[in-house]
């Protein structure tokens, strides 16, 4: 194998040695098994490819300045899928088998987690999908979870620096009570759309607006949102988002740190408000906010004035990137530690 040049990933795959799978058949998951091809055997008649019946994860492990190699809150992640499931009527993967299947599929690919310092890191991805032909709009009773690992690159080539992002009034993510509380790829496929109208118009992200009132603030297609203003974290409640496990994580770093910490509808004008945001994430923990743009509505709010990330943002990311790679104290018990 040629040599990895770390600094230089991208958020892109690399193939790697092995990956992890566990079948679920007869009512019984079975033992995670790794294997060494990239890919699967499925019927043209399974669930997962006619009717989304799908859910995924995307979690990281980091290597320490002592060597060993951290994962952070992988339990969170494999709750995450069991709610993923019952959105969609699959099978529930045990978290043990979860986690069983990810710790095996870190050590496995040992050689592909990114060094200390690289600023890269090792991407995880869970996979869950329904099995079996079944024509009707029925559920699977077969399934299959994969765990994949792919090496990425720090998601900041250039810095901490903040990016601008776009209201887009024509497009809602997810609906009310839809499927925006899971991790499933219908999700994903109906952001598509106006993801790539933004990113064309040199924004680095949508942020979603709620779809019933157009009102409050949602999520960014792939993060969450926070603003800070007046020593207080505040991201929006909704019914159509997902509850990220960076947030949840940035919320308990905030309060330890003094911060109030409010959970609730934000309303569209209250950016006017806001010293700081960000977007938060397992891809970049926090990416600020430079100014959001309501495109249809011919507003923008300027949230960075000096085109920098603000002083709140920069310590919680520097406290939580401290806790993944070991070196800044896990008071919280959210790093696996591998041996
Ligand atoms: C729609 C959406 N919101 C938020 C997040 C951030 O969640 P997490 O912090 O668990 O990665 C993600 C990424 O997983 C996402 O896809």
């Amino acid at each position: 194998m040629n040599a990895i040049d770390w600094s230089n990933l991208s958020f892109g795959y690399m193939k790697t040695d092995y990956n992890v799978r566990s079948y679920y058949k007869d009512g019984k998951w079975s033992t995670p098994t790794e294997t060494g091809s990239e890919y699967i055997d499925i019927h043209m008649a399974a669930t997962c490819l006619h009717y989304g019946q799908e859910a995924f994860e995307g979690l990281k492990a980091f290597k320490g300045k002592d060597g060993k190699i951290r994962i952070f809150r992988m339990r969170d992640n494999a709750l995450r899928m069991i709610s993923s499931s019952q959105g969609t009527l699959m099978a529930e993967l045990p978290v043990e088998i979860f986690e069983e299947a990810v710790v095996k599929a870190v050590k496995l690919n040992e050689r592909f987690v990114p060094p200390y310092g690289s600023g890269a890191s090792l991407y995880i991805r869970p996979l869950l999908i329904g099995m079996g032909a079944q024509v009707g709009v029925k559920p699977a009773n077969e399934y299959l979870f994969v765990v994949f690992v792919t090496p990425v690159g720090p998601y900041f080539k250039e810095g901490f620096k903040p990016t601008p992002v776009a209201i887009l009034r024509g497009y809602d993510r997810a609906a009310p009570l839809g499927t925006g509380t899971i991790k499933i790829g219908g999700n994903y496929a109906a952001s598509l759309v106006a993801g790539d109208k933004a990113h064309k118009m040199g924004y680095s992200a949508v942020l979603y607006l709620d779809a019933r009132e157009k009102k409050y603030l949602d999520e960014c297609g792939p993060a969450n949102f926070f603003g800070i203003k007046d020593n207080t974290y505040i991201t929006p409640q909704s019914s159509s988002i997902l509850p990220s496990i960076t947030n949840k994580s940035l919320m308990q770093l905030a309060e330890d740190m003094g911060l109030k910490v409010e959970r609730r509808p934000v309303p569209e004008e209250e950016l006017a408000t806001f010293e700081e945001a960000g977007q938060v994430g397992t891809a970049a923990v926090i990416s600020p906010i430079l100014r959001v743009d309501d495109i249809d509505e011919n507003k923008s709010y300027v949230i960075s004035k000096d085109g920098n990330a603000g002083p709140v943002s920069t310590k919680l990311y520097n406290k939580l990137r401290g806790i993944q790679l070991g070196d800044e104290p896990d008071t919280h018990g959210w790093v696996t530690v591998l041996d």
